[in-house]
């Protein structure tokens, strides 16, 4: 009795003062958490003894298509909030449309707290190329009826569709990527707080990404209202000139940070040629 009593108490400070702060894994668009097993070996490699929560949402591959974003990021919120090892926060790595899904849980719940975001290759900026999916009729309908509100309710990539040519209609549409990047009329404060409480922001694209369009999407980057010529840099738009988000603040005082790699999409959480980019320029970030 007395034994099993020191244990657990040896075992509870052992878990206290384990050595890395937890981190948590957040999927893409049509895979589940087992499109992120590769990354999470490669993070306990690096780090042993490090807690990793693979999240996936619903059964994954149909769910990450079919499920409103809004439920999904309502579903990482019970996922993380349920997990007691999560309980004093954790360092975040969202992959492709999982960026968008850790990003929404910060901005909207941030509870328990996020200390880095690591956007890997996210829509950050929007959508705006098919093939994307490849699921056919879906793809017709992201590019035709996007903005209808049953394609809006029933198609999670149509919610962070954003099409150059028709901004208003985006802007009063998109049940999503609009709210969520504070692009409306009324600017949500507490957004902007709980991205400005990040203790780093880190964002990826890839020079060879053929499924994000435009790729520099990843850094916020988009194109210009009405035309698909250029690409204008985040700092050089309103978002971040007014600082809707807080990435101006966080950039302004050395928390935001950038690197691009040469992966194809899919392959970044997967394939060994990739790992470098995530030993040069994410490790670094969940040592802290
Ligand atoms: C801002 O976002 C929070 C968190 O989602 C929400 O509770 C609040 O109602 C929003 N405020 C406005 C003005 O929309
Ligand atoms: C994030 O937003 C929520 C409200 O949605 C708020 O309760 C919480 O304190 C905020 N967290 C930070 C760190 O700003
Ligand atoms: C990764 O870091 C090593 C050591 O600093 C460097 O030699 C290498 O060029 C880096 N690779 C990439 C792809 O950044």
């Amino acid at each position: 009795m007395r034994f099993l009593a020191v244990f657990l108490i040896l075992l509870s400070v052992a878990s206290i003062i384990s050595a890395y702060r937890p981190v948590v894994l957040m999927h893409g668009v049509t895979t589940g958490s087992s499109a992120m097993n590769n990354l999470e070996k490669w993070i306990q490699e690096a780090l042993p003894g490090i807690y990793v929560k693979n999240v996936e949402i619903g059964n994954g591959k149909l769910d990450s298509i079919f499920m409103d974003m809004n439920q999904q990021v309502e579903e990482f919120k019970n996922v993380v909030q349920s997990d007691p090892n999560l309980a004093n926060g954790f360092n975040v790595i969202g992959f492709s449309q999982g960026t968008l899904i850790s990003r929404a849980f910060i901005e909207r719940f941030n509870e328990p707290k996020v200390n880095n975001y690591i956007g890997w290759n996210g829509p950050q900026a929007g959508q705006f190329g098919t093939p994307f999916v490849n699921i056919q009729w879906v793809d017709k309908l992201l590019t035709t009826l996007t903005y209808s509100d049953h394609v809006q309710d029933n198609i999670a990539p149509a919610e962070y569709w954003k099409n150059p040519f028709k901004i208003p209609e985006y802007l009063e549409k998109s049940i999503f990527l609009a709210d969520i990047n504070n692009e409306g009329e009324a600017k949500n404060q507490t957004y902007k707080d709980n991205i400005s409480s990040l203790s780093n922001m880190i964002l990826s694209y890839s020079i060879n990404d053929k499924t994000i369009v435009p790729k520099e999407s990843g850094w916020f980057g988009f194109y210009a209202d009405g035309n698909t010529d250029n690409i204008v840099p985040l700092q050089q738009q309103d978002q971040y000139t007014q600082d809707w988000l807080g990435l101006r603040t966080l950039d302004e005082s050395g928390r935001l940070h950038f690197f691009t790699t040469d992966c194809t999409h899919k392959d970044h959480p997967i394939e060994d040629y990739c790992k470098i980019y995530f030993t040069n320029y994410t490790l670094p970030w969940l040592q802290n």
